[in-house]
C-alpha cells in the first residue's frame, strides 16, 4: 500500500475509532444488555454489537471494495485475506467492560493481503491511543514508542499471562509454566488481548502468551508489535493463522527463543 493511501484510511479509521470510543463513555454507566455465547462467562453486550454495526456500516458505504473481519457477525465470511481487509474488535474486553468499566479497548487493524499496514488500539476510558502505520513507528498518543531493549535480560522480563495458565495443560503438567514464572520477574493480567498487546508494544511489559486467540483480537496489535521491533508467533514459534484461532506468544525477540526452546517445547533440564 502506497504512503498516500494509508495515511488516509488511517486517518479515516482513526476517527471512526474516536467516535465509537466517546459513544462508549458517554453510555458507561447506562443499565447493559448482556448475553452469553459459548459458556456464562463469556460475554456480550448491545454495546459490543452496536459498536461493531457502527464501524461494518461506515465502512461498507465508504469503502465497498474492503471486508470486514470481525468478531460480533456484522462483517464478512473470508476465506483469506486477499485485498483490504479491516480485522475489528468492537470491545476487547468485555468482561472487563461489564464488570470494571475500564480496561477494555476497541481493536482495528487494516491488512493489504495479509500485510498489517495499520493498528489501532484504543483504551476507551484511559482515552489512550496506540497506532501503528506499517513501516513508520508505533505510536502512544502523540508519543514515539522505544525500540525494544534487544539486551533485555531473560530474568527481569514482566509477562502477561492469563487464566489458562492456572488450568490444567500440558505445560501446567509438566510443570513448564510453573518453571516459566519463578524464572521470569513477574506476570500481569488485564483481561484485554489487545491492550496486552498495546502494552508491549509500549514495552511496559516484555511479552504476552495466550491460548486460542482470534484474529481480531491481535490483528492490530501485531502491527504495533511489529513497530517496536517486537516479534509474534504461535506456541510451535510459526506463522499464526490470522483467519482462525491460534495460539499466541507475541514478545520482544530477546525473550522468544528461551522461552520456546526451554520451556515450551522441551522443558527445562
Ligand atoms: C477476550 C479478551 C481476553 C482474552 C480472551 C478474548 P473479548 O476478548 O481479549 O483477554 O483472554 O481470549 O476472547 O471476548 O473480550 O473480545
Ligand atoms: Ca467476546
Ligand atoms: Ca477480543
Ligand atoms: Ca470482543
Amino acid at each position: 500500500m502506497d504512503k498516500e493511501k494509508r495515511d488516509k484510511l488511517f486517518d479515516q479509521a482513526k476517527d471512526w475509532v474516536l467516535e465509537a470510543g466517546k459513544n462508549i463513555r458517554e453510555k458507561i454507566n447506562d443499565p447493559l444488555q448482556i448475553d452469553t455465547k459459548s459458556n456464562p462467562n463469556d460475554l456480550v453486550t448491545a454495546m459490543d454489537k452496536e459498536t461493531e454495526e457502527f464501524f461494518a456500516n461506515h465502512i461498507k458505504q465508504k469503502y465497498p471494495g474492503h471486508s470486514i473481519l470481525s468478531e460480533e457477525g456484522f462483517g464478512d465470511e473470508l476465506d483469506s485475506l486477499g485485498g483490504i481487509v479491516w480485522i475489528i474488535d468492537p470491545i476487547d474486553g468485555t468482561m472487563n467492560f461489564v464488570h470494571q468499566k475500564r480496561n477494555f479497548a476497541i481493536s482495528v487493524a487494516i491488512y493489504e493481503e495479509g500485510v498489517g499496514e495499520i493498528g489501532l488500539i484504543y483504551d476507551v476510558m484511559a482515552d489512550n491511543m496506540y497506532q501503528a502505520k506499517r513501516g513508520e513507528g508505533a505510536y502512544k498518543n502523540d508519543v514515539l514508542l522505544s525500540q525494544m531493549d534487544r539486551n533485555k535480560q531473560f530474568e527481569e522480563a514482566v509477562f502477561g499471562l492469563n487464566h489458562f495458565w492456572l488450568c490444567e495443560n500440558r505445560l501446567v503438567e509438566e510443570k513448564r509454566m510453573q518453571q516459566f514464572v519463578k524464572d521470569i520477574r513477574g506476570t500481569r493480567t488485564y483481561g484485554s488481548a489487545a491492550l496486552e498487546f498495546a502494552f508491549v508494544a509500549e514495552g511496559v511489559m516484555d511479552g504476552y502468551l495466550s491460548m486460542n486467540l482470534a484474529p481480531w483480537d491481535v490483528a492490530a496489535g501485531i502491527v504495533l508489535v511489529n513497530e517496536t521491533g517486537g516479534v509474534t508467533t504461535n506456541i510451535d514459534g510459526t506463522e499464526l493463522n490470522m483467519l482462525d484461532k491460534d495460539s499466541v506468544l507475541t514478545c520482544n525477540p530477546a525473550i522468544q527463543d528461551r522461552l520456546l526452546n526451554s520451556y515450551i517445547k522441551h522443558g527445562r533440564k
